[in-house]
C-alpha cells in the first residue's frame, strides 16, 4: 500500500470500516441506488460504531478520533457506497465539526451528543438557487427580533435535507455588508416555518436526499447563533476546508472500488484465447488507474495530517479534492471501458461508481473553485 504507517488505532478504524463495508454496505448498495432508498439501518449502525461523530470529543458523546482516522474510514465506506459516505461526511465534517469548533458549551452539550451517535442527523445549508459557488451572494435573511432571529429564504442542494433533524444554516443578518453580514445558525428542522421542498432526481449518490428547503418566518432562538454575527462566511469556508478532504477521500474510495472490480474482471474475462489482463493495452490502463489513485490518496492523507497537526491546510485540501475527484471520474470511465458492454449495464457496479464519481467534482466546491483556492495560495507563496 504505502510507506506511511498507521497507528494501531488508525489501523483498527480502517479494518472496522472495511469489514462493515463488506458485511453491511456492499450487499445493499446497488438496490439502494436503484430504488433511491436512504440507508437508514446502515446509518444507525454507523452511529453505533461511532462513525457519525468521529472527531467529536468523547465528553460530547463522540469517538474523539483524529481527522486521519475519519478519512481512512470514509474511503472504506465509499468503496461500498458513495451515498452512505456522503451522508456520513456531511454529518461529521459539515455539521459536527463547526458546532465543535465554533459552538458554545451549551450548543456542544445540546447538539453534539445525539448527532455523534447517529440518533440525530445533520445537514449543512449554504447554497441557494442563485448562490452556489458565489456563496456570499445568498439571499436568506435572519432578522433579530427580541430573543429570536426570524429566518426567511430558500436553500438548495441540501444533502440529507429530507431526513435531517438538525441544520447548520447560513443567512445574512446584514445584506449591505455582503460576506461580512453572513451569520450561522443551528436550526432544529422541526421548527415551524421550515419546509422541505423538491427532492432532486440525480445522476448519482441516489441513496441520499438532495432537497430544497424553505424558511418562512422561522423563529430561531438567539442562543442558536453559531459564532458571532457576521462570522458566518468564515465559518462556512473554514468548515468546507475540512469537508473537502472528506470528499477527496470519498473520491479515492470510489476510484479504488472501480480499480479492484476492474482487475478482478480483467483476470476472469477471456478474449482471443487469454485473460484480457494479459493484454498490454489493458495493463497500461490498470497501471495509470493505480498510479493516479495512489497520488490522490497521498494528497488526501497529507491534508488530513496537516489538519491534525494544526498546520494551515486549505490549499492542500483543495488540491486533494481537485485531484482525487478528477481521478475518480477518469478511473471510473476506464473501469467501464475495461468491463466493455457489461460495464454499461447495471449488472456490474462500475456504472454506479461512474455516476457517483461526478458529484465529487461539484459539491463542497466545484473543481473550478478548488483551482481558484489553489491558485490564490500559490500566487501568494511564490514571489
Ligand atoms: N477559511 C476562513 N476564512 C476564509 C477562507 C477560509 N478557507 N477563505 C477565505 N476566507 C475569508 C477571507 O479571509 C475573507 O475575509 P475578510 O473579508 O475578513 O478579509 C473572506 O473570507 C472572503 O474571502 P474571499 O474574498 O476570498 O471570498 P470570495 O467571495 O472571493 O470567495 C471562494 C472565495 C473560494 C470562491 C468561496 O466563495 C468558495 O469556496 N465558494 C464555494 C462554496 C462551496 O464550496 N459551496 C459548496 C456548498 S456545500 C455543499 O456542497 C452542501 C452539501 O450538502 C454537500
Amino acid at each position: 500500500m504505502s510507506i506511511i504507517s498507521l497507528s494501531e488505532e488508525q489501523g483498527m478504524v480502517q479494518n472496522t470500516a472495511r469489514e462493515f463495508t463488506n458485511n453491511e454496505i456492499k450487499p445493499v448498495a446497488s438496490i439502494n441506488d436503484r430504488e433511491h432508498l436512504f440507508p437508514k439501518d446502515v446509518i444507525k449502525k454507523l452511529g453505533e460504531l461511532g462513525f457519525m461523530g468521529m472527531n467529536v470529543p468523547e465528553q460530547y458523546g463522540g469517538s474523539g478520533l483524529d481527522y486521519f482516522s475519519y478519512i481512512l474510514a470514509l474511503e472504506e465506506i465509499c468503496k461500498g457506497c458513495a451515498s452512505t459516505g456522503a451522508i456520513m461526511s456531511v454529518n461529521n465534517s459539515l455539521v459536527c465539526s463547526p458546532i465543535k469548533t465554533f459552538g458554545t458549551e451549551n450548543q456542544k452539550k445540546g447538539f453534539l451528543s445525539d448527532l455523534a451517535v447517529g440518533k440525530k442527523l445533520g445537514c449543512f445549508m449554504l447554497s441557494e438557487p442563485e448562490a452556489g459557488s458565489d456563496a456570499a451572494s445568498m439571499k436568506t435573511t435572519a432578522v433579530l427580533n427580541g430573543d429570536h432571529y426570524i429566518l426567511n429564504g430558500a436553500k438548495s442542494w441540501i444533502t440529507n435535507g429530507a431526513e435531517a433533524d438538525i441544520a447548520v444554516v447560513f443567512a445574512t443578518t446584514d445584506k449591505t455588508l455582503k460576506h461580512k453580514g453572513v451569520s450561522t445558525f443551528i436550526v432544529d428542522m422541526e421548527t415551524p416555518g421550515v419546509t422541505i421542498g423538491k427532492l432532486e432526481e440525480k445522476l448519482g449518490i441516489r441513496a441520499t436526499s438532495t432537497a430544497q428547503i424553505f424558511f418562512e418566518d422561522c423563529k430561531v432562538p438567539v442562543n442558536n447563533l453559531l459564532g458571532k454575527e457576521g462570522e458566518g462566511f468564515k465559518i462556512a469556508l473554514h468548515t468546507l476546508d475540512g469537508g473537502r478532504i472528506g470528499i477527496a477521500a470519498q473520491a479515492v474510495g470510489i476510484a479504488q472500488a472501480a480499480l479492484e472490480d476492474s482487475v478482478r474482471y480483467a483476470n476472469e474475462r477471456k478474449a482471443f484465447g487469454k485473460s484480457i489482463s494479459d493484454f498490454q493495452g489493458l495493463q497500461f490502463m490498470i497501471a495509470d488507474m493505480a498510479t493516479r489513485i495512489e497520488a490522490s490518496r497521498l494528497l488526501v492523507w497529507q491534508a488530513a495530517v496537516m489538519k491534525d497537526r494544526g498546520i494551515k491546510y486549505g490549499k492542500q485540501s483543495a488540491m486533494a479534492k481537485l485531484f482525487a475527484a478528477e481521478t475518480a471520474m477518469w478511473v471510473t470511465t476506464k473501469a467501464i471501458q475495461i468491463h466493455g458492454g457489461y460495464g454499461y449495464t447495471t449488472d456490474y457496479p462500475v456504472e454506479r461508481y461512474f455516476r457517483d464519481a461526478k458529484i465529487t467534482e461539484i459539491y463542497e466546491g466545484t473543481s473550478e473553485i478548488q483551482r481558484i483556492v489553489i491558485a490564490r495560495e500559490t500566487l501568494k507563496e511564490i514571489q
